[in-house]
């Protein structure tokens, strides 16, 4: 099984977000544009994990003792890797970050005891709009911004948990199950 946690974003915040990214979406049709139920911030990917591994997995998320509500902003129009050709379109997150980056950060220290090692890149908490097909050309880091437009402020919300994904890939694109949910609060 595929997976990962993430931060899992409310409706509203998710719909916000989509009617937003209209106008990106019709000036950059050449990317992946991810659909509105999968919008998320990941934290720690896993990758490839044998199903009779789920409970060690379950287990060692359980003893992850970060407690607290991070209030974070949606931030601005961001892009991976930072310079050159795109591959990633972001969102950044503004706000009550500090605690995100420590919820990782247990997960991480946490998931390592049972043999899954760190990320070599630091964590950087985004959420993925779209991804290129190969590339987008560089241009596009000064083409998108002026394109995004919030009815007001950008969406917020209180992070008080953090869940569990399955990534079940298929022909229509990835599908998200929450298998776990785990209480910062
Ligand atoms: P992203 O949000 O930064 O794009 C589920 O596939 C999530 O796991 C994706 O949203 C993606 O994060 C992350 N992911 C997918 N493949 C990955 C990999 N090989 N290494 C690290 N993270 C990955």
């Amino acid at each position: 099984m595929r997976l990962f946690t993430a931060i899992e974003l409310p409706e509203s915040v998710r719909e916000v977000l989509m009617e937003a990214a209209r106008p990106l979406k019709a000036a950059c049709p050449e990317a992946s544009w991810v659909r509105t139920e999968n919008l998320h911030v990941t934290l720690k990917f896993f990758g490839e994990v044998p199903e009779s591994q789920v409970t060690e997995v379950c287990n060692s998320l359980e003893r992850v003792l970060v407690t607290g509500t991070a209030r974070v902003a949606v931030g601005g129009l961001d892009f991976f890797p930072p310079r050159g050709p795109v591959r990633v379109i972001v969102l950044g997150l503004n706000g009550e970050v500090e605690l995100i980056h420590r919820i990782y950060q247990e997960i991480d220290r946490m998931t390592a005891e049972i043999g899954f090692p760190s990320e070599a890149r630091p964590f950087v908490p985004h959420i993925t709009l779209a991804r290129a097909r190969r590339t987008l050309h560089s241009s596009t880091r000064q083409k998108l911004p002026p394109l995004l437009r919030w009815a007001g402020s950008p969406p917020s919300l209180e992070v008080t948990s953090f869940s569990l994904i399955e990534s079940k890939l298929g022909s229509g694109g990835p599908q998200y199950l929450r298998l776990a949910s785990f209480s910062t609060k």
